[in-house]
């Protein structure tokens, strides 16, 4: 039947471009799914850039607690994180050893990460063989990713090819599925919402919270209430029309169009909006941050599960190799 596997990137608490773009269309998507699914936490790779222990942990924490309070279904789909699975590490090993060095040092990720980064590590370096290995372990054949990581998906193909080649086939090719360009989600700045912009709504903070991050960082022009205003220019509605039903945002446009109701109006109508509509993954997250161990044990729970699949290829590829098993 195949498998479908993906990784996440574990860098701190999502937000609402993360939630909106990537992290609900992929839950729908598992949620629907009638294949085999596994989805992990890349916290080994986030090493690559993050030293502080408690940083990486809570990191992990935050990322999975909003899965889970979004929806994804443990039970469906194999939830874990991959530093409990380490068998990838072996894995990589193995591959690194089969992969050309002057390949590796294609990898357009890599070029961009070094030219950055100040601490530019071999971990940095070895990241697409850690991925390959994450796929290769699980006999995963279709591979959900942004286009951003088909490079990575080229070598994990290229490498589990020459292995197959020179020893037999030890491995099944994974394929890449191309997500479907994410629907762009502005934040307070009208720009892209991103980490690095400074200009995100928290989903998860207090409603209070949510509303001074609106009132104070959504900019709007002086139009006076009783004037007509354009929604399609505005971040409001914007980003009203993401979250709110086709009746309600053809309401907010029709009043901003008609006059007499103003940006303030609209701010409020958004404020609630978001508050309501996400007040049950709130809810659900608030509930994992005070119990921890829920989590902990989804995920440890999920790893027994990956782990048995794990041993089972390594087995077979170090006797393939030629290492007793
Ligand atoms: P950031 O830009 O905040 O650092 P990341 O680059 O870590 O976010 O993105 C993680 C995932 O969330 C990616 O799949 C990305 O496509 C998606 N994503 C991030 N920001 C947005 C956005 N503003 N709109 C839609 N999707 C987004
Ligand atoms: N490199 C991926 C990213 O940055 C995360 C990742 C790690 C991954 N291992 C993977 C994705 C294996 C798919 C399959 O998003």
């Amino acid at each position: 039947m195949g498998r479908v596997l993906t990784g996440i990137q574990s860098t701190g608490r999502p937000h609402m471009g993360n939630i909106l773009g990537a992290i609900l269309p992929a839950i729908e998507m598992a949620n629907k799914s009638s294949k085999d699914s596994f989805l992990f936490i890349a916290d080994l790779h986030s090493l690559t850039q993050i030293k502080d222990p408690v940083e990486l942990k809570e990191n992990t924490f935050q990322v999975a607690a909003t899965w889970l309070a979004f929806g994804l279904d443990p039970n469906k789909t194999t939830f874990y994180r991959q530093s409990d699975v380490t068998e990838c590490v072996e894995l990589s090993w193995y591959l690194n050893c089969f992969f050309p060095f002057q390949r590796l040092k294609l990898a357009h990720s890599f070029k961009d990460k070094a030219n950055r980064l100040e601490d530019v590590n071999s971990g940095l370096f070895m990241y697409p063989m850690l991925m390959a290995a994450d796929i290769l372990l699980y006999d995963a054949d279709e591979i959900p990713v942004g286009r951003d990581q088909l490079q990575h998906l080229e070598m994990a193909r290229d490498v589990a090819s020459r292995i197959n080649h020179k020893v037999g086939d030890l491995f099944v090719l994974p394929k890449p599925i191309i997500q479907q360009e994410a629907q762009l989600i502005p934040g307070t700045d009208g720009e892209k919402m991103s980490k690095s912009r400074d200009n995100i709504i928290d989903l998860f903070a207090t409603d209070k919270e949510i509303k001074k991050n609106i009132n104070k960082n959504i900019i709007t022009d002086n139009t006076p209430l009783e004037s007509p205003k354009d929604p399609e220019t505005s971040t409001i509605y914007n980003l009203y029309k993401l979250i709110s039903s086709v009746d309600e945002s053809q309401q907010m446009a029709n009043q901003l169009r008609a006059g007499g109701y103003g940006w303030g109006h609209a701010k409020k109508d958004l404020i609630n909006c978001i508050c309501e509509k996400f007040a049950e993954p709130k809810e659900k997250f608030n509930h994992f941050l005070n119990n921890r161990n829920e989590v902990e044990d989804i995920l440890k729970e999920g790893a027994v599960k990956a782990k048995k699949v794990a041993e089972a290829t390594l087995i077979r590829v170090k006797n393939g190799l030629g290492y007793n098993s």
